[in-house]
């Protein structure tokens, strides 16, 4: 394949020309702000820190579909509304527990989430309230797909939704066939507030540029799932909780310093690290890293937790890269007893509030996102007739 080096191509005719869309500004939103020097991350007016502290999931997820807080009697509402939507169509069920054991659990939630667009009522891109019960119907299903396909994978019996309780409750519940306690609880639902929106990243342009068209927000959702999945995006800490496994595996002899020195002199990349727009520490991973080490030794697995920080510092004296919302969620989900392969799946539960608020805001200001390519290959060659090749 050829290399794109455009240095001696003119580009004079493109004044926006830009290799990952870096620094171009495409949407304006009242969805999320950054300031990526300060590590400054704000939901809809609130500040990430004063979310974690306050919030639930579920004020989380009204905050970003309505742009304030719920009152009592909304919040209520919501929390009903999320309850009843927990089940899955029969057949959405029978996919899950008939598909290959063996399937990535993110491949699973892309084709099981593209399925359920067929039981809604409103088809194609519907209204903005019709939309915000397709986004509630979304973040109420997405845990009942991934403890489901958790349970088949495993042999053991799918457990049904409850009729009660948070998100982060029900999830636990499902997953692992108890209550979970409140400590937990709270975990699981601090990981997805703070997982929740984060501007135009990879996953939510994908969702703005399909609803761009036209499409429906199960498309839009369905199509972010699949950018999300990825390594560089939210499968980093899936990669970063192997990479912590594999460490583990050496029997005592575990040297992360070396081991990141040596991968950097490889050019290879520290999953987990590294941000497009912070060039300081993720203001999120600063609340994953306090619970990874509380939670690290409350479990006996201090062992984890020093190998991440040992990492964190040889990242900053190496490369003055910080680490990324995905490096200390890893260690979070692995004390609570979550498979490293579902991390990123639960990335998606609660970033599907952040999907959907964008596609709503997108459908109320639409314009069709096109950009321009550089054409950099010949033009109007001779035909060359097929035995002559
Ligand atoms: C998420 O956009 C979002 O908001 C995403 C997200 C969200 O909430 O939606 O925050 C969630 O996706 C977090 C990112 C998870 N990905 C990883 O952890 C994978 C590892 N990190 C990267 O590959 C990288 O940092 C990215 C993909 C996150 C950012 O890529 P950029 O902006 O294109 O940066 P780059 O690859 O051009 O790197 C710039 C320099 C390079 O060095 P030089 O060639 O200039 O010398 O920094 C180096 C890179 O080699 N670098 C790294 C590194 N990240 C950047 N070197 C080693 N390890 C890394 N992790």
């Amino acid at each position: 394949m050829a290399q794109h080096n455009l240095e001696n191509v003119d580009t004079s005719e493109y004044p926006h020309i830009n290799k990952g869309l870096d620094g171009i500004v495409a949407f304006s939103t009242t969805k999320s702000f950054i300031d990526g020097q300060k590590g400054e991350l704000i939901y809809s007016g609130y500040n990430i820190d004063t979310l974690a502290e306050n919030a639930t999931f579920e004020e989380v997820c009204f905050l970003l579909w309505h742009d304030r807080l719920p009152n009592s009697s909304e919040l209520e509402e919501l929390k009903s509304d999320l309850i009843a939507q927990r089940e899955l169509p029969s057949p959405v069920l029978e996919y899950i527990k008939t598909t290959n054991k063996d399937a990535e659990p993110m491949s699973v939630l892309r084709s099981a989430v593209s399925m359920l667009a067929d039981f809604q009522a409103v088809k194609g891109k519907g209204s903005e309230e019709e939309n915000l019960k397709h986004a509630v119907a979304m973040t109420a299903q997405m845990p009942t797909i991934i403890a489901a396909f958790d349970r088949a994978r495993n042999g053991l019996e799918i457990v049904a939704p409850l009729n009660e309780g948070s998100t982060a409750f029900n999830f636990l519940y499902m997953l692992n066939g108890e209550k979970p306690g409140t400590a937990a609880e709270k975990t699981m639902d601090l990981c997805l507030i703070l997982h929740a929106e984060h501007g135009m990243n990879a996953s939510t342009f994908t969702a703005r540029t399909i609803c761009a068209t036209e499409s429906d927000m199960f498309s839009a959702v369905t199509g972010a799932i699949g950018a999300l999945k990825g390594p560089l995006h939210g499968g980093a800490n899936t990669a970063v909780m192997n990479t912590l496994l594999e460490l583990q595996k050496q029997n005592g002899k575990a040297d992360p310093v070396a081991f990141t020195k040596e991968k950097l002199a490889r050019k290879e990349k520290i999953m987990g690290f590294g941000h497009r727009v912070y060039k300081t520490f993720d203001p999120r991973a600063f609340h994953l890293q306090k619970m990874s080490k509380q939670l690290s030794e409350e479990t006996g697995q201090e062992k984890l937790y020093d190998w991440s920080e040992a990492m964190l510092k040889t990242m900053k004296n190496e490369k003055n890269i910080d680490p990324n919302v995905d490096f200390f969620s890893a260690t979070v989900y692995y004390s609570i007893g979550i498979k490293p392969d579902l991390y990123t799946c639960i990335f998606t539960m609660s970033r599907v509030s952040g999907w959907s608020a964008h596609y709503i805001e997108q459908a109320a200001n639409n314009r069709l996102i096109r950009p321009r390519a550089l054409y950099i290959g010949e033009k109007n060659l001779d035909w060359v007739p097929l035995e002559d090749r």
